[in-house]
């Protein structure tokens, strides 16, 4: 199987051992606390989880300023956005060598990991910009990971963490969400031994179903890993619970039986475009996928990002060998109502953008909410019915 990302083995921070398990959570008590951000959180979910393979934990003032400005560590792993651990109060953790970190997710704000202080740093605003302009290639307060990342605190806590539970992915979302290692695990008992990603944090519809077929075809792939962020996302989008039920209705409907998994992880959208989409490819390659589906615009939101720029990076400033995973480049997608069924623009060139059916995201939440149908040829229609109702509901409210 393809090797994790930076080891050849995959060390996922979580405890596994429940000897350990119990004795980290004893000390937890008496440790000094921080109340991590949600972005700190999901980090230590995905480190936990073994996403973030081989990192050990948040990355100090000097890798993060160097993995915003290079794309690698100042060790020399590539590594395409800073892993931190941010804050604006770290009063109560001045002096400490080991802190609990406390889940701000879960009512209670339980102990999610315990990390061993390494140092505790701090950047300047210029440092602040300097990196998100890097990272989301814009400083738009409107931007929401621009919005999010600036204001997270200028504190940065470093060192490798010990991870104790998965917040509130596990409970959530039991049949969704599952750690690199479980998937890995999973793909080994399968047999598969070429698996394309695809990475998504919306429902799926024609176009996203036939791009998820033509690649597995294309690579000759034994199997599709359909991996959704369980994570936060902006306002508008659509909850996650949602569109996994949407997901399991086309699926079981629509693919060949044992061709596709269902999963999901515990991380909060960035909507870094490119960069994230670099990041996709890193964790995708820790789950033991040999490719990621990386089609038109890409973790993008509004219009920051050329529709293909989270293609180009991989050309541009991803060195060759850094990764081991593969991008199945795709281009824009949807039914043409020439050919009759779904494809992909560059294979039919002789197309004008109205042989095309692709209605705006705006058109489908709009008909969505009024109960009309949306085009057959544009979603299932087991799939448009479980969002109309979500829609239906939202609009009452
Ligand atoms: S993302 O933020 O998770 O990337 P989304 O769930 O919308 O958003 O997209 C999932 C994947 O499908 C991404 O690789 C995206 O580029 C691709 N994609 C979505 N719609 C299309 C389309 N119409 N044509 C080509 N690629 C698409």
């Amino acid at each position: 199987m393809i090797k994790p990302h930076g080891s050849d083995r995959l060390d996922p921070r979580f405890v596994y051992d429940t000897e350990r398990h119990h004795a980290l959570s004893r000390e937890a008590e008496s440790l000094p606390s921080l109340l991590l951000n949600s972005a700190a959180a999901a980090n230590a979910v995905m480190l936990g989880a073994g996403y973030f393979n081989p990192l050990a934990g948040y990355m100090n003032k000097a890798d993060a300023l160097s993995v915003a400005a290079t794309l690698h560590t100042t060790g020399g792993l590539f590594w395409p956005v800073p892993v931190v651990n941010l804050t604006s109060d770290a009063a109560a953790i001045r002096g400490a060598k080991r802190i609990a970190l406390r889940d701000p997710n879960v009512p209670g704000n339980p102990v999610l990991a315990v990390q061993t202080v390494e140092a505790i740093e701090e950047f300047s605003e210029a440092e602040i910009t300097t990196m998100a302009e890097q990272i989301f290639r814009t400083l738009d307060p409107k931007h929401p990971g621009v919005s999010t990342f600036t204001g997270l605190g200028r504190i940065v806590v470093s060192g490798p963490v010990e991870v104790l539970n998965f917040s509130y992915f596990q409970q959530d979302f039991p049949d969704t969400f599952r750690t690199a290692v479980e998937i890995r695990n999973e793909i080994a008992e399968r047999g598969w031994q070429k698996v394309v990603a695809f990475q998504t944090r919306n429902p799926m519809h024609r176009a996203h179903e036939e791009l998820c077929k033509m690649a597995k075809e294309a690579v000759g792939a034994d199997g599709i890993l359909i991996h959704m962020l369980l994570g936060k996302l902006k306002a508008g989008d659509i909850p996650a619970h949602v569109r996994d039920a949407a997901i399991r209705k086309m699926v079981e409907l629509y693919f060949p039986a044992n061709t596709v998994m269902i999963t999901g992880y515990g991380f909060d959208m960035l909507y870094a475009g490119p960069r994230e989409a670099v990041l996709h490819a890193v964790f995708r390659q820790n789950c033991g996928c040999t490719h990621l589906i990386v089609g038109r615009d890409h973790a993008g939101v509004g219009s920051y990002y050329g529709a293909f720029d989270a293609q180009t990076i991989f050309d541009e400033q991803v060195p060759a060998g850094a990764l081991a995973i593969q991008i199945f480049r795709a281009d824009n997608t949807a039914y043409s109502k020439k050919l009759h069924r779904v494809v992909m623009m560059r294979d039919a060139p002789d197309h004008a953008q109205e042989d095309f059916v692709q209605p705006s995201g705006t058109k489908v939440r709009e008909m969505l909410a009024a109960g009309q149908d949306l085009p057959i040829e544009f979603a299932r229609p087991e799939v448009a019915r479980i969002l109309m109702a979500y829609y239906q509901e939202e609009a009452k409210q």
